[in-house]
């Protein structure tokens, strides 16, 4: 029953890279607005979720972006981002070449069966060397097409926007074969890419909306927080009544801050999302408990 009902979703494309490589800039570029220098010191905080329009083919086909910080500390959210990924897009500066988050990102997106597209940025540069930084990426599996390999590497720049349709375009290729089906019918289910507490709005989540479609006055449980979908709002700011599946919405009304990377299900009975609410609850209770008794056994 479920399975008639399957329909072609928009890809869920991941963001990943080494520190200050373009990651979004590139993203920027490709969405032809300014987020990157709105950013607090130009370092991404967390991970954004952006919806664009691409036209391929003479249709208008949607991609959902999610942006990856690549500060060190967030390794968690990265492994997370490339979970939710269907395709990750490997941003690699040419003047700069592989680094540490460039090798742990492949790592993410290898381990999540992810495929990858590799970005080579930042070629507008004097001192890019594209391709050593092909040479060094050989050294962990990733060998271009161009060399007899099946990774797809494009040289781009995010500040003279060279290549970036070519980019585009291998990211609706890459989508094209793999199989990228939800049932909007169903009820919602995702995750949670990240979530604080809003001091006038209340605990805000933003979720990804893996399948079914999730609506205004839904009831939901998000990790261990329940609640009542109260207000939605989009990647632009704009209030929506309903989220489709790969959308990424914000949503307002959880009783509680859930944890980025936390599971999210809309309940059609509201004492059965109470039950399974509290059962979650109990089970971070037992884990900070083990928790507990083990670094006291240190
Ligand atoms: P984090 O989120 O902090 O990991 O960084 P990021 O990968 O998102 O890099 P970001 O977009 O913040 O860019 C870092 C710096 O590189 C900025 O000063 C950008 O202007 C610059 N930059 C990004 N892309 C290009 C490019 O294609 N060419 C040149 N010349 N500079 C670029
Ligand atoms: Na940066
Ligand atoms: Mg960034």
């Amino acid at each position: 029953d479920d399975l008639e009902k399957l329909q072609r979703r928009p890809p869920v494309v991941t963001i990943m890279g080494h520190v200050d490589h373009g990651k979004t800039t590139l993203l920027d570029a490709i969405r032809k607005t300014k987020v990157a220098q709105g950013e607090a010191g130009g370092i991404t905080q967390h991970i954004g979720a952006y919806h664009v329009d691409v036209e391929h083919e003479g249709q208008m086909q949607q991609v959902v972006f999610l942006d990856t910080p690549g500060h060190e500390a967030f390794t968690a959210m990265r492994a997370r981002g490339a979970r939710v990924t269907d395709i990750a897009i490997l941003v690699v500066a040419a003047d700069d070449g592989v680094r540490p988050q460039t090798i742990e990102a492949i790592s993410h997106a290898k381990a999540a069966e992810v495929p990858i597209i590799v970005a080579i940025n930042k070629v507008d540069k004097e001192e890019a060397q594209p391709d050593r930084v092909k040479q060094e990426l050989t050294e962990y599996g990733l060998v271009p097409e161009e060399w007899g390999g099946d990774t797809v590497m494009v040289a781009v720049s995010a500040i003279s926007g060279e290549n970036l349709d070519t980019l585009l375009e291998m990211i609706l290729l890459v989508s094209e074969v793999e199989d990228l089906y939800a049932n909007p019918d169903r009820s919602a289910r995702g995750t949670v890419i990240e979530a604080h507490l809003d001091k006038a709005k209340g605990p805000v989540a933003t979720l990804l909306i893996q399948n079914g479609t999730l609506r205004v006055g839904d009831t939901i449980v998000a990790g261990s927080a329940l609640g009542k979908v109260r207000a939605m709002v989009d990647d632009r700011g704009q209030r929506v009544k309903q989220a489709d599946p790969s959308f990424a919405v914000e949503v307002l009304g959880l009783g509680d801050v859930p944890a980025a990377g936390d599971d999210f299900q809309v309940f059609d009975d509201e004492k059965e999302a109470r039950s399974v609410a509290s059962d979650k609850t109990d089970e971070q209770r037992q884990s900070r408990l083990l928790q507990a008794m083990s670094s006291r056994r240190v």
